[in-house]
């Protein structure tokens, strides 16, 4: 099987602790953001010393009433110096918040309420215009999926508003870069 399809099947269908299997740690090596000051007055984005956990600022200039999100993982491949695609999801992030309980995609759930928890964000839309703050926030152990290998891994977030053209209107973009031990 390919090996992107294998991973979207997998994280699909599997919940995140398939097997008592070890868990992974997580070490947060850089972050590479830019956001849209039409949206975002302030976003930053701290990593810990120990790079196991991050300090997240983000200040909305005026409420956000939709959000669509972009999700892509890649791993790092030491052969071509380059992080290949594995995993790349596109949600309708205002529509899934309101759905999140009935949600079959294990893996966003709780990934989803894993980032709610430490931070003062609102769980749905809209977002107000305000300042929210992540403290310490990081991927709890049991929401790594134990069958997902170690390694380096890149992250994309994106956030973005759909125009009328169909066009993106970014509001956050970020790679956060990782090591799974
Ligand atoms: C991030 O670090 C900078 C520089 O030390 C600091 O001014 C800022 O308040 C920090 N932000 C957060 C969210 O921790
Ligand atoms: C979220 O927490 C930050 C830091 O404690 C605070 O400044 C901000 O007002 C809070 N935002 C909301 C909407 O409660």
């Amino acid at each position: 099987m390919h090996m992107k399809l294998f991973f979207i099947v997998v994280l699909l269908i599997l919940p995140t602790q398939a097997a008592k299997k070890k868990s992974r740690n997580i070490y947060y090596l850089g972050t590479k953001d830019e956001a849209n000051p039409k949206y975002l007055r302030q976003f930053q984005v701290n990593i810990s010393k120990a790079r196991d956990s991050m300090n997240i600022l983000v200040e909305f200039g005026q409420d956000v009433r939709d959000m669509w999100l972009t999700v892509g993982v890649g791993l790092w491949q030491r052969s071509n110096k380059n992080f290949r695609s594995i995993f790349s999801y596109d949600i309708d992030l205002c529509d899934t918040l309101k759905r999140i309980k009935s949600s079959k995609i294990e893996v966003l759930k709780v990934w989803l309420s894993n980032l709610f928890k430490y931070g003062n964000l609102s769980t749905d839309c809209p977002f107000y215009k305000s300042v929210y703050l992540f403290r310490n926030f990081k991927f709890d152990k049991d929401s790594i999926p134990t069958y997902i290998p170690a390694g380096k891994y890149q992250t994309h977030l994106c956030g973005y508003r759909k125009k009328m053209d169909g066009s993106k209107d970014i509001v956050v973009s970020s790679y956060l870069t990782y090591e799974l031990k």
